[in-house]
């Protein structure tokens, strides 16, 4: 009994270490932060295609609700929650301020990845690695840290009322999130009269901001012909045509591209112009038949514009010289959401000075110490057109400096400090845009 004694001594001894080990560890992890906070929610798988929206939903109602913010759900689609958080202004008959983010991410293969992409695993160096990361729960986090410190540690309280909203489906094109929402009489219940919404790392000491997006247009090109012998030569095989096609279209996107190369102008300010899939052939068991010419080939590609661009010379050139109806070949057009705003302007917010709501941000910016680019266009699209499209001046910001740009790249990570910084900087960017007492002349209608 005795030898069963020890043992078992010896082994609750053990035990007691292990517990107390792990209640050490549990305290640590569950000893809430700004950064701890932030890992919560990047544990939320909300990629696609099955983005765990309730669970987010969950965690930032209930993060809100800790720094005593109203929250609610919003459903414009069903399984496609927003949550809207508020902190009431003194002045609410003022035109209020938005904070916009997105809680779903693209897919992330973590084969290619050197931790899981959803365990926001903080390495010695402070990286944190996860998918959405950078793009864009960092801002998610960041909004309600901010207002947190400001509420709690500078007693501050906003004159204009703000809302910060998380939509859903920003990478999938944002119609059942931003778009629903932009259009919903909740929208216009907020009278919102100026947005900010995610936008790009920089790879300097500066911040980058963005005054624009390019607007996305999916073009597919089919042509018909004559099939024939694989030996034969004769005109306008729906694969000759094509490729003739494709010749002309690799054309135009040289010239676009030599500009970019020049330096004379930026990469978001041509049209792009991709090949993304090509469709054609007869398939056999062993691959495709190979002395068969078919009677249809088809292309697909991304095309991006600048929001001063007119689509209707680019529909007219993809008409005579893309995909012309005399050489049998036909051609479908997707548009990606608005290309001009209600008054049928390009969807620019102005960056200068004629912009109260600019100044007010670039000031912010200075006053947290920060440096900023020159205003630039995003190259890719964000959910802010649809914002702009309603006449609300809208910037893509998101605050993080000397950062490589790793949105839906593997490997996605931003630093902790980083991070952290960029809690200061909405500090002094919230404050600032919530105080602005410009009157009732910058609303939704008039900026
Ligand atoms: C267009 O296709 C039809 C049949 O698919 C063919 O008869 C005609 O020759 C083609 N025309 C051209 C210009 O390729
Ligand atoms: C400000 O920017 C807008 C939009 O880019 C432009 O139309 C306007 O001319 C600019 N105004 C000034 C004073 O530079
Ligand atoms: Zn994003």
């Amino acid at each position: 009994m005795a030898m069963y004694d020890n043992r078992c001594l010896s082994l609750s001894v053990f035990a007691l270490t292990l517990l107390l080990l792990a209640s050490t560890t549990t305290q640590e992890e569950e000893e809430e932060s700004p950064i701890t906070r932030f890992q919560q929610y990047l544990r939320i798988k909300t990629a696609h295609p099955n983005p765990d929206y309730e669970s987010a939903v969950s965690l930032l109602t209930s993060q809100a609700q800790s720094i005593g913010l109203q929250a609610q759900t919003l459903e414009f689609a069903p399984g496609k929650p927003l949550v809207l958080v508020t902190w009431p202004g003194t002045n609410p008959s003022l035109p209020s301020i938005l904070l916009n983010s997105h809680i779903d991410s693209v897919p992330a293969e973590p084969s290619n990845w050197l931790y899981p992409p959803f365990s926001a695993t903080r390495t010695s160096e402070g990286k944190i690695y996860a998918r959405g990361s950078q793009d864009d729960k960092c801002i998610g986090i960041q909004y309600l840290e901010a207002i947190r410190n400001l509420r709690f540690s500078h007693n501050f309280k906003p004159l204009r009322t703000i809302h910060i909203s998380y939509v859903p489906d920003e990478e999938i094109g944002g119609v059942d999130g931003s778009a629903k929402f932009a259009a919903s009489e909740e929208f216009k219940d907020l009278n919102v009269g100026f947005m900010l919404d995610e936008g790009q790392a920089s790879t300097t000491d500066e911040f980058r901001v963005f005054y624009a997006d390019r607007w996305p247009m999916r073009l597919i090109i089919k042509a018909v012909g004559l099939p024939g012998h694989g030996s034969r030569m004769y005109d306008n095989t729906a694969m000759e045509n094509l490729m003739k096609s494709m010749e002309v279209i690799s054309q135009f996107r040289g010239n676009q591209f030599d500009l970019v190369k020049a330096g004379l102008a930026a990469s978001s300010e041509v049209i792009s112009v991709n090949p993304v899939y090509l469709k054609a052939g007869s398939p056999s068991p062993t691959g495709f038949v190979m002395n068969v010419q078919p009677s249809e080939a088809e292309a697909g590609f991304d095309i991006r514009l600048p929001p001063t661009a007119e689509p209707d010379l680019l529909k007219k050139r993809i008409a005579d010289e893309w995909a012309p109806a005399t050489k049998n070949m036909t051609f479908q057009i997707r548009e990606g959401g608005p290309m001009r705003d209600y008054m049928g302007r390009p969807l620019i917010t102005a960056a200068n000075d004629s912009n109260p709501w600019w100044c007010i941000f670039k000031q912010a910016i200075i006053a947290a110490g920060g440096k900023l680019a020159k205003p630039e266009m995003l190259a890719s699209t964000s959910d802010a057109r649809f914002m702009r499209q309603l006449g609300i001046p809208t910037l893509g910001f998101s605050p993080m400096i000397e950062t490589p740009i790793l949105i839906h790249e593997h490997n996605e990570f931003l630093k902790d400090s980083v991070f952290l910084k960029g809690i200061k900087v909405y500090e002094s960017i919230i404050s600032s845009l919530s105080s602005f007492d410009g009157g009732n002349t910058f609303g939704s209608a008039t900026a």
